[in-house]
């Protein structure tokens, strides 16, 4: 029974979560794996710097590269375009498998990186990129891979979704409904790319191209933001039966002057009637409407934001990796623990 050594790059809101989470639960991840998962380092650019878990202090480095060179898996959830670019690049080519949350890298270096990955042999995987906590790469990549995706509707930005949802049901303005966003850690380092569309324009790039088979750049995605949303909008809309909501839009379409056939992506603010699921979808969570031509609609809905929600994604990623590492590992049926009793219906108290 093997360690596999796990680096993880940054530790802000998702990062220190991942590494509490992994060091709290790691012996039961490693059961469901065939392999230890030893946490050998986090990487942080100031080693004092306040975290939202407490963390043993020898695990932190600002020596990056070594501690990437020395690694089985990388995960990397510091954010930016530059050094996570580079820093995976390096964990790639050095063998390591990836973990990502970066919606910013996967929209503007995704095929690049995606290149690397597969000349190399190494996975990246990014679960976490879009959505939080809600599995929904995985289902467009794998479970509808056998189907047509029409149109996919989302509400991919908590922080949009927090302050529209303030303003609905609370009264609440823009920016005081953003600083409570920011406290609780939804949104980004700068909020101007939560409320002007470019996080949201991210996570359509990536979805439309995975559910369309095709890259979608990011800069091809049409984006409006929520800064001109008034509140007279907001009543008005009300009372006409709809609720305002930040959409990424994804479709198939045919261009009407044209007749080619193509793909349009864009994240605007839209009417969005009552009795739709989607209206329901308040607080910072976020809900994917996928069309699909034989599955018909489906709704991927939870937690779209935060920290140990989106750490749930990168740990049901780095179990995926480190499967990949453990040559004849335990099947799901070897890695199922037949040491939980199945309690007597009398213990059984049904609360919904
Ligand atoms: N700032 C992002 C949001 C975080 O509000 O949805 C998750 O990507």
């Amino acid at each position: 029974y093997r360690n596999l050594r796990i680096a993880i790059l940054g530790a802000g809101s998702v990062g220190a979560q991942v590494a509490a989470l992994l060091l709290e639960h790691g012996e039961e991840l490693a059961g469901r794996v065939g392999a230890g998962l030893e946490v050998v380092g986090i990487a942080v650019r100031d080693l004092d710097a306040p975290r939202t878990a407490e963390l043993p202090r020898e695990l932190f480095t600002t020596d990056a590269r070594s501690l990437i060179l020395g690694a089985d898996i990388v995960i990397e959830v510091m954010g930016g375009i530059e050094p996570a670019r580079e820093y995976i690049e390096l964990a790639l080519t050095s063998g390591a498998d990836v973990i990502t949350a970066n919606k910013a890298l996967l929209a503007t270096h995704g095929p690049e990186l995606f290149a690397i990955a597969e000349q190399v042999g190494a996975q990246l995987y990014y679960e976490a990129a879009v959505g939080g906590a809600i599995p929904i790469i995985r289902p467009l990549r794998d479970s509808l891979a056998g189907d047509r995706v029409r149109r996919i509707l989302g509400i991919v930005n908590g922080t949009t979704n927090y302050i529209l949802d303030r303003m609905d049901r609370q009264g609440d303005s823009l920016e005081s409904a953003l600083a409570v966003a920011t406290e609780l850690g939804y949104a980004e380092a700068d909020p101007t790319a939560d409320i002007e569309g470019y996080d949201a324009a991210q996570k359509a790039s990536i979805l439309a191209s995975l559910a369309f088979h095709t890259i979608v750049p990011v800069d091809e995605v049409h984006r409006e933001g929520i800064t001109g949303i008034t509140h007279e909008q907001v009543r008005s809309a009300q009372r006409s039966g709809y609720v305002i909501k930040l959409l990424a839009v994804c479709e198939r379409l045919t261009d009407p002057e044209t007749g080619v056939d193509g793909v349009s992506a864009r994240v605007h603010p839209a009417l969005v009637p009552a009795s739709h699921p989607l209206a329901a979808v308040h607080g910072a969570n976020n809900a994917v409407f996928v069309e699909a031509e034989a599955a018909g609609d489906l709704m991927f809905y939870g937690a779209g934001a935060g920290g140990v929600q989106t750490a749930s994604a990168v740990l049901g990623d780095l179990v995926s990796a480190a499967r990949r590492h453990v040559v004849g590992g335990p099947g799901v049926a070897e890695s199922t623990q037949a040491d939980l009793p199945i309690l007597p219906i009398s213990s059984v108290v049904t609360r919904y």
